[in-house]
């Protein structure tokens, strides 16, 4: 199984996969900093974009075939132009590079999941690719509450771990400069907690 992206979502759904008994598992990322969080916290094998093929390269790592399933966790690629709500939901359309590159790097009758926030619609989508190699596309959304138990008594157990990735702990009178750093992804930011047992920054 291959994952674009290693932020928090990349990160866990590459855990899961090993969790749930995936021989394999690569995640791409261009940013350092995530890839080394990934090898630290995943059994995933991690690969740079900004120096490889990503296609090839998984071909070469998977016998010539392509992985079976490709996860996209990145989003839309954003010009860092804040976006109208018209434009989010029925404007202008998302550039989706990773899902792209997912559909061209699967190996045939493979499966490619859709996890990053596509609000409206997409161009550029490479349906020949999908319909030629007979690939399955899905997405999920949040759909997991119902996995939530299941999950808890993962992370008893031990098995499951998300502490790392609570890279900010602030107090709740700094919620909005919390949510900018997330936002941002500023200072190594993947999530931000806040909680009110700390005091506010003097
Ligand atoms: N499906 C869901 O339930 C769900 C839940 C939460 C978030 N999301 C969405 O999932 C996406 C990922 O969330 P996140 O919090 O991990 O975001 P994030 O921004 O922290 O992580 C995305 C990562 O993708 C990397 N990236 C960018 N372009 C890439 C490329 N071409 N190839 C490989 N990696 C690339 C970035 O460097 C970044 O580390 C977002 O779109 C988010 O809105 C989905």
């Amino acid at each position: 199984m291959a994952v674009w992206g290693a932020g928090a979502v990349g990160q866990l759904t590459a855990h899961a996969a090993s969790l749930l008994g995936a021989d394999r598992v690569i995640v791409m990322d261009p940013q350092e900093d995530r890839l080394r969080m990934a090898q630290r916290h995943t059994d995933a094998e991690t690969v740079d974009p900004r120096h490889t093929d990503i296609p090839a390269e998984l071909r070469e790592r998977t016998g010539g075939r392509g992985p079976d399933i490709c996860v996209e966790a990145v989003g839309p690629a954003w010009d860092g132009r804040p976006r109208s709500l018209a434009e989010r939901f029925i404007g202008a359309a998302e550039r989706p590079p990773a899902v792209r590159e997912a559909v061209h790097a699967c190996r045939k009758g493979g499966t490619v999941v859709v996890l990053g926030e596509f609000t409206g619609h997409v161009d550029a989508f490479p349906l020949g690719a999908v319909s030629a190699k007979g690939l399955r596309v899905r997405g999920a959304r949040q759909h997991g509450a119902g996995q939530v138990p299941a999950l808890l008594e993962r992370m008893a157990r031990d098995e499951l771990r998300t502490e790392h990735l609570v890279t900010h702990r602030l107090p709740l009178e700094e919620g909005a400069r919390g949510y900018a750093l997330f936002r941002d992804r500023r200072d190594g930011c993947v999530r931000a907690v806040f909680s009110p047992d700390l005091p506010p920054a003097g």
